[in-house]
Formats: structure tokens, sequence, C-alpha cells
């Protein structure tokens, strides 16, 4: 199955997602398609260049391509400067020129950094994204947003670059633990209850079949969260309106990441964040009664945390919060559902809502 990404401000970068089982076998000829290059830099972790680089790599080779594997230490710890640099100096090393192409094979963190090695190498070479993390197929890949983190901040040096394809293979989670697959499903709920109440229905009734790894229901997944993130992408390449609707959940989520120093993995504070912050939006009026119940209800299904963590007080996720780069004009600004399948904004008012500090503190408070 092949969902295409239109993007209207930039339409030659438009691209496709390729969806299917057994996909990373035909590596080869997909690039010779969508991706044709000298010589492909295959960029992973140390976890996932393990498990699948040398046979990505020694079927390229058979294919007649030039393929260099270039792997670094798996982990958020590994997204920075440094890493950008050690791969930089690596290609270059094997005089890999402008001709050539970057293949980012992990989950996000690889994205990220191998995107942004590929936006910068040689002022930019082209990139394919093959991502093997849930939250990498449904949502790092997609959407052109590649950088590292620094002192300052997750993510905050970067480049927008749009990959000349995506190869979603769900064959490669089978070795995927249950806490990052579980971590990805939080996205796939964020989905659900930002743009489709039958897609939210479908995870409520098919929690165990996914948390299992039942192909069917996992590729059904991966095929409808790929299409909402992609339509919402592909109207608002560079966020400046819908595309906020995305980071429900994301506001709160990245304050207790930050606050926990990285301990809760993202996507467990994005499941937590959503619970607080459509307890949020019933409070001030703006979702349905009952909707924050049903969230938590599929998150806790889907083996997610619900709660902030005891140890992160409310005071410091509040600073995080005014941290946060989404803070303008000193007020907290989040992306609110109005109900389940129904993300609140207009293009006239705006995709995000200002909420007062003391409304956030209570509901931190208080539940
Ligand atoms: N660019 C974007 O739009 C965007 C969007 C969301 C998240 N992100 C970024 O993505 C990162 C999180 O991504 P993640 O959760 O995939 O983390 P990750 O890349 O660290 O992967 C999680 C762990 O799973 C391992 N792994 C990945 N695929 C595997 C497989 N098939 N089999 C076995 N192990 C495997 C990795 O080696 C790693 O240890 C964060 O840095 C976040 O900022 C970026
Ligand atoms: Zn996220």
């Amino acid at each position: 199955m092949t969902i295409r990404v239109p993007l209207i401000e930039q339409r030659d970068a438009s691209y496709d997602i390729l969806i299917e089982a057994g996909l990373v076998r035909q590596l080869g000829a997909i690039l010779k398609k969508y991706c044709p290059a000298a010589a492909y830099a295959v960029i992973s972790d140390s976890h996932v260049g393990k498990l699948y680089g040398a046979e990505i790599v020694k079927q390229l080779s058979g294919t007649g391509c030039r393929a260099e594997l270039l792997t670094f230490p798996a982990g958020e710890s590994s997204k920075t400067r440094e890493t950008w640099a050690s791969l930089s100096d690596q290609m270059l090393a094997a005089q890999l020129g402008r001709d050539s192409a970057v293949i980012a094979l992990g989950g996000g963190v690889v994205n990220d950094v191998a995107g942004f090695v590929a936006a910068t190498y040689l002022r930019g070479v082209a990139l394919v994204q093959v991502p093997t993390s849930l939250l990498a197929m449904i949502d790092s890949s997609i959407g052109g947003k590649t950088g590292v983190d620094v002192p300052a901040g997750k993510n905050l040096l970067g480049a927008f670059h749009q990959p000349r394809v995506v190869i979603a293979d769900p064959d490669l989670l089978g070795s995927l633990a249950s806490v990052q697959l579980a971590a990805g499903l939080a996205e796939a709920v964020k989905h659900g209850v930002i743009a489709d109440g039958d897609y939210f229905a479908f995870l409520e009734a098919e929690y165990a079949a996914l948390f299992a790894k039942h192909a069917p229901a996992l590729e059904r997944l991966v095929r409808r969260s790929v299409e909402i993130k992609a339509a919402v992408v592909a109207q608002d390449e560079r966020e400046r309106g819908r595309r906020a609707i995305l980071n429900f959940g994301h506001t709160v989520g990245h304050a207790i990441e930050a606050t926990s120093k990285y301990e809760v993995l993202h996507g467990e504070a994005v499941a937590i964040g959503m619970v607080y912050e459509s307890r949020l939006a019933e409070s001030i009026g703006i979702a349905a009664a009952g909707t924050a119940q049903r969230i938590a209800r599929v998150l806790e299904l889907l083996h997610l945390p619900t709660e902030r963590p005891d140890a992160s007080q409310v005071d410091e996720l509040i600073v995080a919060m005014r941290n946060d780069k989404k803070v303008r004009g000193g007020e907290i600004r989040l992306a609110l559902p109005r109900s389940i399948g129904d993300a609140y904004g207009s293009d006239g008012d705006g995709w995000t809502v200002a909420v007062n500090e003391d409304a956030i503190r209570q509901v931190l408070v208080n539940t």
C-alpha cells in the first residue's frame, strides 16, 4: 500500500510512504525506483544496526550498489551534535559525494540524527527513511523534521528535510521491546483522538491483538496512523497552523519527559499528557464530559501510564511548560480535543487554546 504525502508548499518535495510486510527485502528495487544514488550511507544505532544493518548492506551490495553501514550507540543521549559531526566526518572520510544518499534505519533517534546529517551533508543529500520502531513508523519518519538535542533543550537544532520515500515494513517490529511498542501506541491513540473516532474505537476493540503484535491489526494501525499524520502534515508542512493538533498531549508530556530527565519514554509521557490535557479541556468547557476517562481507559489497556510520576512536582512541570518552545506571549497554548475524533480549532481562530497557568495547575494537582 502506498500513501502519498502531497506537500502543497513545496510540490516537488512530495513523496510516497510504502507500507507492507516484507518490504525491506525488496529494498534494492525500491531504491532504484525512488532514490537512485551512487552510494548509500546506511545510518543506524547499535541495536538496530546489529539486527538488520549487515543484512541490508549485503542486499544492496548484491544489487551492485555501494553501501556503507555507520552506527552510533542506541538511545536519546546519542541524539547530539557530536553524533551528527562524527557521522558527517565518517561520510567525508568515505568520500561519499553529493550523488550519494542517506538511509535512516532505526527508531526516531536515528530518523532525526540521520535526517539532519542528510539535510546538511554537502548542503543536503537525498534521504530515505526506514523506520524500525512503531513510533518512528507512524510519527517521526513522516513530516520532514530532523534535528538533535542540545544542553538548552530537545530538538532545538535541526532542519526540515523531506525524505524521497519512507519504507514502513511492519515485520521489523517483531524484534521491538513491548515498552517501545506501547510508546508508539500512545501516538496512535493521539491520532484517533484528534482525527478519527472510528480508529479510536478500533484501538479500544483490538488492544490485545495490537499488544501481541498480530500482523493484521498492526498493519491496519500503521496504515491509518500514517494516513492521519500524512494528511495533517501535507496541509501544513512547516507547522504554521493545523499541524499544531499533533501536539495534543505533548505540552504536559514534554514537561514530564524533561522533569524526569528523560527516564519516562516520550510515548509514555505523551500518554500521561493526553490524560491531563483532556481533563483540562473538560474543565474549561472545550471537551465533552467523559472524554478524558475514555482516553485513560484505552491507554491503560495498552499498558501505558496515565498518572504523572510522583516525583514530578507541579511547579517544575509548569516551569517546564513555560520553557517549551510552543509557549507564546506568556500564555500556555495547548492543542486540545473537543471529543474523541475531533480536535479543537480552525484556520480562522487558530488550532491551539491559550490557557492560564492556574487552570493547568488545578488539573495537575487535583487528580
Ligand atoms: N521528527 C519528528 O517529527 C519526531 C516525532 C516524534 C518523535 N521524534 C523523536 O523520536 C525519538 C523517539 O523515537 P523512538 O521511540 O523510536 O526511540 P529510539 O529511536 O531511541 O528507539 C527506541 C529503542 O528501540 C530500539 N529499536 C528500534 N527499532 C527496533 C527494532 N525493530 N527492534 C529492536 N529494537 C529496536 C532502538 O535501538 C532504541 O533502543 C525522540 O528523540 C523524539 O524526539 C521525532
Ligand atoms: Zn510525540
